[in-house]
């Protein structure tokens, strides 16, 4: 069934654990999480973020998406990942999805601020919860500059933007870590303690237990993953491309489903959402 982002952030946070945000570029991706979902119990969060749109239309996934959210037999959440715009956010409500997250992180603080008070207006209006970033959670091997969020800004970013989810940078980067990071966890207590509201880690894959674990404790209570799932998706199809004896196109859309599926249900236990749905 599908439900608001903001309902289920209310429960992890009052139980304290996190639910697992996996970007499905594929009805591969989507199958192999609903299922895990199921299995497992867990409550889920498809996504999708505006820099997959050339390899995944937001047109054309928003169907599958939706589709998949109605049937599961679990609460899952279809949300925007990463809008850079106020026109794709419309748009993506306008398909259905139930949350939205504007990234204007990279922006001045002052800019970043307008304009998540702009799509929090629009979203609210169309019964849609919000995400947004403050400090800036850069790309692996791209960004080395760490833009840590402040405490005072996001007291004053949260109370004046009415936000449903707030990302923070504690140290996360987005893709395939050369060396496992080691999150500002201090830091992150600090923002918990100072916001009320569910935070959200991005730049999930290759995190170690030990910082999940802290995440959990510290507020944490939506986890986006990407990279993880398309790694262990190619590398069985390598296996599976070198040990079949007639490798053929079905079998191998099977096996990306299992790695997805395999990939988010490790993912979910770390997480512990399993038997919260
Ligand atoms: P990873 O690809 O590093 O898991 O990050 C995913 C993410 O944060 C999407 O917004």
């Amino acid at each position: 069934m599908i439900v608001s982002l903001r309902e289920l952030l209310t429960d992890a946070d009052r139980r304290g654990y996190a639910i697992g945000a996996f970007n499905c570029l594929s009805q591969e991706n989507v199958m192999g999480a609903i299922r895990a979902a199921e299995d497992l119990r867990s409550p889920l969060i498809l996504q999708l973020a505006e820099v997959q749109f050339p390899e995944a239309p937001l047109a054309m996934m928003a169907p599958l998406f939706l589709g998949a959210a109605e049937r599961a037999k679990v609460p899952v959440c279809v949300h925007l990942d990463h809008g850079l715009s106020l026109e794709t956010c419309i748009k993506a409500i306008r398909l259905g999805f139930t949350s939205v997250m504007l990234d204007a992180s990279a922006l001045p603080y002052e800019e970043n601020l307008k304009a998540t008070m702009e799509i929090s207006r629009i979203a609210k209006a169309a019964g849609v919860d919000v995400e947004a970033e403050l400090g800036h959670v850069g790309d692996c091997g791209v960004d080395t500059a760490d833009v840590f969020t402040e405490v005072e800004q996001a007291v004053d970013f949260v109370s004046q933007t009415g936000i449903d989810a707030l990302a923070v940078a504690i140290g996360n980067l987005h893709g395939h870590y050369i060396a496992t990071p080691q999150l500002n966890i201090k830091r992150l207590n600090e923002i918990h303690e100072a916001v009320s509201l569910p935070l959200v880690l991005h730049g999930g894959s290759g995190t170690s237990v030990e910082d999940f674990k802290a995440c959990l404790k510290g507020g944490i209570c939506k986890i986006n993953v990407a990279t993880a799932i398309q790694l262990e998706a190619t590398k069985q199809i390598q296996h599976y491309l070198a040990t079949a004896e007639k490798p053929a196109y079905i079998p191998m859309k099977r096996v990306i489903e299992k790695a997805s599926y395999e990939v988010i249900c490790q993912h979910m236990e770390l997480f512990e959402s399993n038997n919260k749905a």
